[in-house]
């Protein structure tokens, strides 16, 4: 597959290799190397890296991404004495190139890295676009740079030992490309989605390196990534972290869908197909009515929202993002209970 270009405050590629080993040397050229990766991943695959590499082992998920976590890391990179010319190399999920990346904004007034995403969601999303973050107890990702990567490393194997779970989960934002984008994406779901990843990883990462390179500090288009995530982001937190991020965006995305049919011009006949890709990947769909009045207060305080006005990424079509503002909350209240609301 051709390698994927991103344009932002540098210009990098993502790389899809099937030979690990080789296209890795070939970017470290001699350099001194520190590989970050959680435990988990990394005892699985240490042999895929060079033994006389640094390693440093973080925690697992998003404990990882605490400030107690980045400090300790950065004590053992500074214990390290590496340069100024050193490479660190992020080996994980989305979590890990956060930290690892916000760690190469940071030491030494910020150094070079590579990601090397191993979920789905990791290749697909958090390991593009450069944005690197932690999170404080006041919320998550509150603290963080762009910082974009010297390149990216895609190699599928990995996702052989992901969970059937953050495989689905990482689902969640591929359909969000078909969505938003590159509607092809949806007849591939549509398909047999396992026999199609590989394009599906391809097409999803070009949507939104696209996107990106158009807008790399989210002032206005890249805010197209964010559908679904108003509420999906409010759903995460209202579950306390139980349910997975793409978990969580599935049923933004069906809520999204709602309103853009009511405000946006979507029609039912693309409503219908949205929600049956979703049904398709087997994603939740439902999330207890009660609980609208607490996810309306958590969108509210979203950092994203200015001024306290809710406004969101919505379609006219499938492929075609809009926005949508000032509704009314009893409106917001009638398209979750009609969208996911049980
Ligand atoms: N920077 C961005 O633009 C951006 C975008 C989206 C998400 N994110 C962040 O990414 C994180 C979510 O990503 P994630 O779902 O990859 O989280 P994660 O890194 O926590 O990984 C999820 C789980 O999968 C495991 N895992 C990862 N790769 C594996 C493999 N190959 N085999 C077996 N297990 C594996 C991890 O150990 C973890 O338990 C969140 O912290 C989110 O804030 C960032």
């Amino acid at each position: 597959m051709k390698p994927i270009t991103v344009n932002s405050e540098r210009s990098y590629q993502v790389i899809f290799t099937d030979n690990l080993n080789r296209d890795l040397s070939a970017l470290i050229q001699g350099r001194d190397v520190v590989i970050v990766s959680p435990k988990s991943i990394v005892a699985g695959y240490r042999a895929s890296f060079p033994a006389e590499h640094l390693l440093i082992e973080v925690a697992d998920g998003e404990e990882q991404k605490s400030i107690q976590s980045f400090g300790k890391v950065s004590e053992e990179l500074a214990a390290s004495k590496l340069d100024r010319n050193c490479l660190i190399v992020a080996v994980g999920g989305g979590a890990t190139t956060d930290l690892a990346g916000f760690l190469a904004a940071s030491y030494l007034r910020g150094v070079e890295w590579l990601a090397i995403p191993t979920s789905l969601a990791g290749m697909v999303d958090a390991a593009i676009g450069g944005k690197t973050g932690l999170n404080l107890s006041a919320g998550k990702n509150l603290i963080g740079a762009f910082h974009s990567p010297s390149a990216v490393l895609i190699d599928q194997r990995f996702l052989s030992s992901l969970s059937e779970r953050d495989l689905k989960s990482g689902m969640a934002e591929v359909a969000k490309c078909g969505f938003i984008d590159d509607t092809q994406i949806l007849n591939l779901i549509g398909e047999n989605w396992r026999d199609n990843l590989s394009e599906l990883i391809y097409r999803s990462i070009a949507v939104k390196a696209k996107v990106v390179s158009d807008d790399f500090k989210e002032s206005n288009l890249r805010e197209i990534l964010n559908y679904g995530h108003t509420l999906g982001h409010a759903i995460e937190k209202h579950s306390k972290y139980f349910l997975r991020h793409g978990e969580a965006v599935a049923l933004g995305l069906r809520f999204a869908a709602q309103l853009s049919f009511e405000f946006s011009g979507l029609s039912s006949h693309h409503l219908d197909k949205q929600n049956q890709v979703l049904d398709t990947l087997e994603l939740n769909a439902k999330y207890p009515k009660g609980s609208w009045p607490e996810l309306l207060e958590i969108m509210r305080s979203d950092k994203k929202v200015r001024g306290g006005r809710l406004r969101f990424v919505t379609l006219s079509a499938l492929g075609v993002p809009t926005r949508a503002e000032n509704i009314t909350d009893q409106q917001l209240e009638k398209a979750f209970l009609e969208s996911i609301g049980e």
